[in-house]
């Protein structure tokens, strides 16, 4: 199964909500687009959605269970691309190999979970293999590799337990415009059978691909197909002057980091 409802939600940090009294239902294999300014509340709304932010009101549900605040339930379901992946532990010596095999354990439901079969491995090739990571890079230290190999190596991880829901928050940062190209080719091919979730500045990259799209400047939301919702007048309410139509086509001015 493939279903998110969100009902009611209100989101954001200490007393101030981000997003306010927000209500959808997703339902997949599908792949939907969150677009809005930086400081909207898109990545607030996915943290939310995840159970890694408690909502000050409101009730998640992924797959009819509710998941609200609680993100080993929602994990269960739902692989997830963090934007910009800074912890604490980035000096922390770890393969790319080592980032998606411990993903893989993690979700291991059956003990010993520290072992690694055949099958495992398997996996996990099948999955470096699947975002496009070059195979040198596979048992190089993840710190060292490029931002555009990272995100390759992220994604893997967020993929390698096979879950029916994916959630992406800026995939393409770091990555080079034919990296790009390819990436919109692995995601395209994922949607066919997963639901996916994106936030992204450049929303031209999936389109192709994309079923619905919700629009978000905090409390400003909307959800609806591209072609209803990918016009002038509705890109300039969320996006303000950076929403510019250049020959019938209609680009948002980038000035993300
Ligand atoms: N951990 C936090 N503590 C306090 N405020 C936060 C925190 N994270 C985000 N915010 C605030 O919440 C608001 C929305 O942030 P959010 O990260 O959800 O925006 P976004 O739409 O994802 O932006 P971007 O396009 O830059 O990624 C911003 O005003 C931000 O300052
Ligand atoms: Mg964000």
């Amino acid at each position: 199964m493939h279903k998110i409802v969100v009902e009611d939600l209100t989101a954001g940090y200490g007393d101030e909500p981000v997003i306010e009294n927000i209500s959808f239902e997703l339902r997949g294999p599908a792949l939907v687009q969150i677009l809005g300014p930086n400081g909207a509340g898109k990545t607030t709304l996915l943290k939310a959605i995840l159970g890694l932010l408690h909502p000050m009101s409101g009730r998640v549900f992924i797959n009819d269970e509710e998941v609200t605040g609680d993100p080993e339930k929602a994990g269960v379901y739902v692989g997830y691309l963090p934007q910009l992946f800074t912890t604490y532990f980035s000096k922390y010596p770890i393969t790319a190999w080592e980032l998606v095999e411990s993903s893989l354990l993690m979700h291991k439901k059956k003990w010993p979970r520290l072992f690694v079969g055949v099958d495992d491995r398997k996996r996990i090739e099948e999955v470096l293999s699947t975002v496009g990571l070059s195979r040198e890079a596979w048992k190089k230290n993840f710190w060292h590799l490029s931002g555009g190999q990272r995100q390759r190596v992220l994604l893997a991880r967020a993929l390698v337990h096979d879950p029916p829901i994916l959630v992406m928050d800026e995939p393409f940062s770091a990555v080079d415009p034919a990296g790009r190209i390819d990436l919109v080719q692995v995601i395209a091919k994922l949607s066919e059978t997963k639901l996916i979730l994106s936030t992204c500045h450049d929303p031209e990259l999936l389109l192709p691909y994309t079923d619905t799209i919700i629009l978000l400047n905090r409390k400003l939301f909307k959800i609806g197909k591209p072609q209803d919702l990918l016009k002038i007048e509705e890109m300039k309410k969320i996006y303000g002057e950076a929403a510019i139509l250049m020959q019938d086509h209609i680009h948002i001015c980038d000035f993300h980091a």
